[in-house]
């Protein structure tokens, strides 16, 4: 049974998952992720939301040996996605006279899903205070930060930030629950990136709104409720939202293709090839059919240029390219450039429905498109390469 201090009187009680192998069932997480819980002790004692259901048989021992004896007063949901909110049924049959605090919306999701009585129901507005004895609570609506409920939570006495999945990532805590415990390049801001693209992206627009709200907001600790607590540089975890918000992106490519016999894939790495002459030095090219869409999305996200390729298949893209595509439509990254290649045997409908698919998610292609029949071989790929990869690199310089 795993407790932290984060400080005197506030407790980690979260958990790692290394069982799931697909977060919401579609994304990867070969490093796990973790639900953050945290309890403040105080005059009212305070659970800032839960861990998902069946991920820690501990999650109510941790409370009950925390409190010692002592009653919990107060649940904040920050968030009703079930990887936070599992446990609200179980905490509020052990502590049947709990208040259960939110907004209106989080009321509304919280009766649809679990069907909590009124009575347990406390409703809060954005920005009041609500006194626990030594310090107060504030609350902040960030909604679509990623549904619509979602809140923050200020302890003001502690500065503390609990921030739910804003400024979250994946990546269980192996040690420490800290920033300063870890080398943080290693693993946790690749795997924040990759929850980012994967998870928050869509809602872009409402990420910068929630930043430019909490600039006033005096915390000096951010805790998410996944991955590590900010505490000794909550301003760089800020920063890297702002800026990926914003669709911040490095000079580089990625090049994906769909390729049943190789054709497709060679064209992919003829285009690297031409694109590395021309001076580019970030290229990231993958196999949809190998490497999840999870990883692809991260990199698209990374980078000022994309490149998508796909085998012409029973009149339209590869199924596995048609994958990549649906989620680029969700997350709909801006200030891309993208450029579009194929191969095909008879009437060239892979590029065509990729340049159908660019058009509709109003994606900016590079012109002209390239594409072969059979065999990519130089005299065959018309326009030519070079003047493909020409105008892609022109396309992307900053
Ligand atoms: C199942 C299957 C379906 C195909 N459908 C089309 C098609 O609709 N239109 C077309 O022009 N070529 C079609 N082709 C031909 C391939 O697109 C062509 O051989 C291409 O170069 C294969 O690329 P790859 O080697 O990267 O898999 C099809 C081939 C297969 C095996
Ligand atoms: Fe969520
Ligand atoms: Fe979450």
């Amino acid at each position: 049974m795993r407790i932290a201090k984060v400080t005197e009187r506030i407790s980690y009680i979260g958990v790692n998952d290394r069982r799931t192998a697909l977060f919401e069932n579609n994304w990867p997480i070969p490093y796990g992720v973790s639900y953050n819980s945290y309890l403040i002790k105080d005059q009212k004692n305070v659970l800032i939301d839960t861990v998902e259901y069946g991920s820690d048989g501990d999650f109510l021992c941790k409370i009950e040996a925390l409190l010692e004896g002592g009653k919990l007063d107060y649940l904040v949901v920050n968030h009703m996605e079930p990887d936070h909110s599992g446990m609200i049924r179980s905490v509020l049959a052990y502590y049947p006279d709990l208040k259960i605090i939110g907004n209106a919306k989080t009321f509304e999701l919280m009766q649809k899903y679990y069907g909590i009585p009124q009575e347990s129901f406390m409703q809060v507005a954005d920005g009041q205070e609500l006194e626990i004895g030594s310090t107060s609570l504030k609350f902040a609506f960030i909604p679509w930060v990623h549904w619509p409920e979602t809140m923050v939570t200020l302890d003001l006495a502690d500065g503390v930030l609990f921030s739910c999945d804003a400024f979250g990532g994946y990546g269980s805590l192996d040690g420490g629950i800290f920033d300063s415990d870890y080398n943080m390049d290693e693993m946790f801001l690749p795997e924040m990136r990759r929850y980012y693209s994967n998870i928050v992206a869509k809602y872009n627009q409402m990420v910068t709104r929630a930043i430019t709200k909490l600039a006033d907001v005096p915390a000096k600790m951010i805790a998410p409720s996944h991955g590590v607590v900010w505490k000794e540089n909550p301003a760089k975890v800020i920063g890297l939202y702002a800026d990926w918000a914003a669709s911040k992106s490095e000079k580089g490519v990625v090049i994906a293709y769909a390729s049943m016999y190789g054709n497709t894939a060679s064209l992919a790495d003829q285009i690297g090839a031409k694109l590395s002459t021309l001076g580019i030095k970030n290229i990231r090219t993958y196999d949809v059919s190998r490497t999840n869409v999870s990883y692809i999305l991260s990199d698209i996200m990374r980078y000022n240029g994309f490149i998508l390729g796909t085998c012409a298949y029973n009149t339209f893209m590869h199924p596995m390219m048609e994958h990549l595509c649906n989620e680029i439509r969700i997350m709909s990254p801006k200030g891309k450039k993208m450029g579009i290649f194929g191969t095909s045997g008879w009437n060239g409908a892979g590029a065509k429905a990729l340049a159908k698919f660019a058009e509709e998610a109003k994606l900016e292609v590079v012109a002209p498109s390239v594409e072969a029949f059979g065999a990519p071989t130089a005299e065959k790929v018309n326009p030519s390469l070079e003047e493909f990869a020409a105008n892609f690199v022109k396309a992307i310089e900053v």
